[in-house]
């Protein structure tokens, strides 16, 4: 078990600030390989909070099918790619635990009864599940399932107790969703039993995707994927949106939505060299080639050893297995806890 507060003296002061809500449980729908975009926005998060929180990492196979019900070996195929993502980085399962959402069933026992706290007009006006409705075009053949998938998130969180959820902005509904729930709950069991959460949302925006939209995203084609080869890095850096106003070498260039220098900025380690060269092509006279020489650089340097890492971790499946086993087994003890202690609330334990 890892230990959610460090026991040293030097670091009590984060064992404080910790203790209030010292439990992390944060997810993501294995649909598809991370790329740069998951590092930046969360995974990176993830690396630094396992050594002063108890962190929990969803691999959420049950919500991913609510809308892939229709390819269910995509689900299946991506939690160990997912999982190698995670070990890839850094991500420890000595001291997170890494659990499969499906293998758990108090989490679909507790989505049964938090359904029974909030409507489906709540449910349709959640803004987060109305814009992924209008983005799959389910009109009003919505999946039941699909629709309901905040309560299913409200215990995946609540399970674990979890005091703070890392996500993305576009998750803040679920959390205040969750919340609702939480203290409905709670009034009308008179019991303190689930605890209400906050979103850990990262400061650094959103990365853009390669062609310049607002996100990365797999359904987009405009990643950078985690375990990408040397060559898809090449081909990728080649197509990364710049000025188009840059036309010739002599012409000042702009930095304003200018991708090379978004992803420059996220990841060269070199920032005074990198303010001198957004000054220089800020002035005229530096071409997108040598800006494009320089990101090409530092991805290939930052990508090689995760890809090395991700390439040795993967000849050993039956590792990755056993990780994920481990980790849901003990995840599994935690949610059926909750589980008791909710069922309990509810006048539901006879024996
Ligand atoms: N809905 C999240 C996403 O699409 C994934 C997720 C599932 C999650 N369960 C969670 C995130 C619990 C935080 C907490 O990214």
């Amino acid at each position: 078990m890892s230990t959610p507060i460090p026991s040293t003296a030097s670091s009590a002061a984060t064992a404080a600030t910790a203790a209030a809500s010292s439990v992390i449980l944060t997810g993501d729908r294995p649909t598809g390989p991370l790329h740069l975009g998951h590092y930046v926005g969360s995974l990176k998060n993830r690396v630094v909070y396992q050594h002063d929180y108890q962190q929990f990492i969803m691999l959420a196979d049950a919500q991913a099918l609510t809308d892939n019900m229709d390819d269910t070996g995509k689900v299946h195929r991506n939690v160990v790619e997912v999982a190698l993502d995670y070990l890839a980085v850094g991500i420890d399962p000595g001291k997170s635990t890494i659990l499969i959402q499906s293998q758990i069933p108090e989490l679909a026992e507790l989505t049964f009864y938090y359904l029974n706290l909030v409507t489906v007009a709540r449910l349709e006006r959640n803004p987060t599940v109305k814009a992924e409705i209008a983005l799959r075009g389910f009109e009003r053949d919505i999946p039941a399932g699909f629709l309901t998938y905040p309560a299913s998130q409200c215990a995946d969180i609540t399970a674990f107790k979890a005091g703070l959820v890392p996500v993305g902005e576009d998750q803040i509904p679920m959390i205040e969703q969750t919340n609702e729930i939480v203290r409905r709950f709670n009034r009308m069991t008179e019991r303190e039993v689930l605890v209400e959460c906050k979103a850990l949302v990262p400061e650094i925006g959103r990365l853009p995707g390669i062609d310049g939209k607002a996100k990365m995203s797999k359904s987009l084609g405009n990643t950078i994927n985690l375990g990408a080869s040397a060559a898809e890095i090449t081909a990728a850096v080649k197509k990364v949106y710049t000025d188009p106003l840059h036309l010739r070498v002599e012409d000042p260039g702009h930095l304003e939505g200018n991708v090379a220098f978004i992803y420059l900025d996220a990841f060269d380690p070199e920032k005074a060299a990198l303010a001198e060269m957004k000054a220089h092509y800020v002035r005229g006279g530096l071409g997108d080639s040598i800006v494009k020489k320089r990101l090409e650089l530092v991805l290939q340097e930052m990508l090689a050893p995760i890809r090395a890492r991700r390439e040795e971790l993967a000849k050993d499946r039956g590792y990755i297995l056993q990780v994920l086993k481990e980790g849901t087994a003990k995840a599994r003890e935690v949610a059926a806890r909750t589980a008791d202690e909710v069922k309990a609330a509810l006048g539901l334990s006879y024996f």
